[in-house]
């Protein structure tokens, strides 16, 4: 029997030994007990970090929406898979049961297909928290269409960049979207997006927010009128393990957002796995994750992997202070949620209310309390177990991104001892590595340094879309053999890992992954500016905040700064959305620069974190007076 749901400490050793001593003969075990195949694998894994080449249960046959909704009609037909519960408190929630679910993804996919989406075509979806998002994720995977979402607050630039960089055929979006009070006009949107990208042949709309929009003519149509004439069955497509699943924007250290592309077979035994034991779901819970689908987080513990346990997973239209800060705990009692993910931020910002909004509701339902995104501080750790919690809850720190597909270093809850601001230990099949500036492993305990994972798991990403030299080059070329995380950790005195955050240049804003570089481009294009350099600094709520410092070209010198500091942030909004918006804009004479003309972020970072007091070794600048004068000028 395999080891799929870990219940103590010991067994979790055990088990961990086992994943790591016999990884093949681990996960082959966990895939043939709990997952259904058309066909076995000829092979569990093949790879080469160094091309690198990743491939797991290869030559097997499946399609994941017979594991997440066919293979549940028997036993779990009427059981609600998808609690929705939208944006206003007044509208009716909305359970749709497994067998509702697979009437409605096998519509979609029919539609899909009636307008010429095929296997390995590309399929952007802009879509607000609303079921239909999370059926067309699924549709997608039904007909074996790849399907890329774009996060619902990304501007028409960014919606546009990502739709050209796969060359998707069809856009799925609304007529709009809820946002607490405001309503968002998404179509509008998708048409400026559009007017730029010639791949596209259909955009099917769902009509939410009832909004007068426009329709091009031979492109544009409802998409309800069309559900409603769909055949209510559709084969699934028989799948290889390793065909693109989906593809998932992250951004970067430079200028172009990087497409991963997962692939189907270990995606799911991973999530699937990892949703189980990190949250100890159990039959009949609710699980409610409040990430956005249009993130990582989302697609793995929103959608695939509790719906690869027949589990119920609750959607949420609307944001936590709306209609008021209580919002989260009135829907945990509401619908009795077992397990509640979420993010440091928002712990932070509902930290600062009147505890009242929590102590209103009745709690009591919860069993587990999981955190992802970016590092949590002590204060908000405490914050979460004392008041939501009660002490009862396990807090889960589960660290992870969009390349590792699903949760790397986390606590078990009831299973692992809990330590605040620690992820503890490594999830089972994780072989974490702690790696010096030189490529050495740092062994031992009470030890920092660069994050890396030594050994394959299922979920990782295989590639970037059209760039596979940009995958080698950004994971597994720093440490030869091994993945780089791009975060720094430390391992305590017993083993348990701290995550410290990025050593390179993205920066994690209220738990969003946003790079440097692109939000320097799109100030630069600003005509009064001439350069720019962004850095992240601490903020109570939002975790980073991003600084800028702005030289600007002559024209602009004689500008009103406040206006100028407005616009600035209106061309960062059009270009990537307004989560990439600056707090503090510095304009200056120059930036501190290397001989190579590299600008030292170094420096700038001390400064706009307000920690100029010793800026280390500055011998190497070309400019070293701009300090004295960045430095007086702080924001
Ligand atoms: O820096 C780490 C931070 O978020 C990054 C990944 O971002 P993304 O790909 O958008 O995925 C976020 C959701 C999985 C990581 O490189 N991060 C994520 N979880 C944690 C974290 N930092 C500290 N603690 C965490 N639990």
């Amino acid at each position: 029997m395999s080891n799929y749901h870990i219940k103590h400490l010991e067994e979790y050793f055990q088990v961990y030994r086992k994943s790591v001593r016999n990884p093949e003969s681990f996960w082959e075990e966990i895939a043939e007990e709990h997952f259904v195949w058309r066909k076995k694998w000829d092979k569990v894994l093949e790879w080469d970090f160094s091309k690198p080449e990743i491939k797991w249960f290869e030559g097997a046959k499946l399609n994941i929406t017979e594991n997440c909704i066919d293979r549940h009609l028997p036993t779990r037909g009427d059981k609600t898979a998808i609690l929705f519960e939208p944006n206003d408190p007044t509208e009716e929630a909305q359970h749709i049961t497994y067998r509702q679910l697979h009437e409605r993804v096998s519509k979609m996919a029919n539609v899909l297909k009636n307008h010429g989406i095929k296997k390995g075509d590309r399929v952007c979806i802009y879509l607000p928290m609303i079921p239909e998002l999370a059926v067309a994720l699924l549709a997608c995977a039904r007909i074996g269409a790849i399907h890329s979402v774009v996060f619902a607050g990304f501007s028409s630039n960014a919606l546009s960049s990502r739709i050209n960089d796969s060359d998707c055929k069809m856009v799925l979006t609304s007529d709009g979207s809820y946002r607490g009070p405001k309503t968002i006009d998404l179509k509008g949107i998708v048409d400026r997006a559009l007017d730029d990208c010639p791949s596209v042949e259909n955009v099917l709309v769902v009509k939410r927010i009832d909004s007068d929009i426009e329709m091009k003519e031979g492109r544009d149509k409802w998409l309800q009128p069309l559900l409603d004439e769909a055949y209510s069955d559709c084969v699934a497509e028989i799948m290889d393990a390793e065909d693109p699943l989906f593809i998932l924007y992250t951004s970067g250290s430079t200028g172009t957002p990087k497409g991963m592309v997962h692939t189907t077979g270990g995606y799911m035994v991973y999530t699937a796995y990892t949703f189980k034991n990190v949250f100890q779901y159990r039959e009949d819970d609710v699980f409610w994750c409040t990430a956005d689908i249009g993130w990582i987080t989302g697609h793995s513990y929103i959608v695939y992997g509790p719906l690869a346990n027949g589990a119920t997973t609750v959607m949420f239209e609307g944001v936590p202070n709306y209609p008021d800060y209580g919002r989260f705990w009135e829907v945990v009692e509401k619908h009795k949620v077992n397990q509640f993910y979420t993010a440091p931020t928002a712990i932070r910002a509902l930290a600062k209310q009147s505890l009242d909004f929590v102590e209103e509701h009745d709690l009591s339902s919860l069993k587990v309390l999981g955190s992802v995104g970016e590092p949590i501080n002590e204060e908000a750790w405490h914050w979460y177990d004392t008041n939501v919690g009660k002490h009862n809850s396990p807090v889960v720190d589960t660290w992870w991104q969009t390349e590792t597909g699903g949760i790397m270093i986390t606590p078990i809850p009831y299973v692992t001892p809990t330590a605040p601001t620690y992820a503890t230990l490594p999830f089972i099949g994780i072989q974490p590595a702690l790696m010096d500036e030189e490529g050495k492993e740092i062994k031992g305990n009470q030890v920092d340094g660069r994050l890396c994972i030594k050994f394959p798991w299922p979920g990782m990403a295989r590639t970037i879309w059209a760039n596979h030299d940009r995958y080698r080059d950004t994971y597994f070329k720093a440490y030869e053999g091994m993945y780089f995380s791009g975060d720094g950790a430390l391992r305590d005195a017993v083993g348990y890992y701290r995550i410290t955050g990025r050593v390179d240049d993205v920066v994690i804003v209220s738990g969003h992954n946003l790079g440097t570089a692109p939000i320097e481009d799109a100030i630069n294009e600003h005509p009064a500016v001439a350069e720019s350099a962004i850095v992240g600094f601490p903020h109570d709520v939002k975790g980073n905040a991003l600084y800028g410092y702005v030289i600007l070209k002559e024209t602009g010198e004689s500008r009103d700064r406040d206006n100028l500091r407005k616009e600035i942030n209106q061309q960062i909004t059009e270009h990537i959305g307004p989560i990439a918006k600056l707090d503090k804009i510095q304009f200056v004479s120059g930036l501190p620069k290397t001989r190579s003309a590299k600008i030292m972020r170094r420096i700038l970072r001390k400064i706009a974190s307000n920690d100029a007091a010793d800026l280390g070794d500055t011998s190497t600048l070309v400019n070293p007076e701009v300090i004295d004068e960045i430095k007086e000028n702080a924001l």
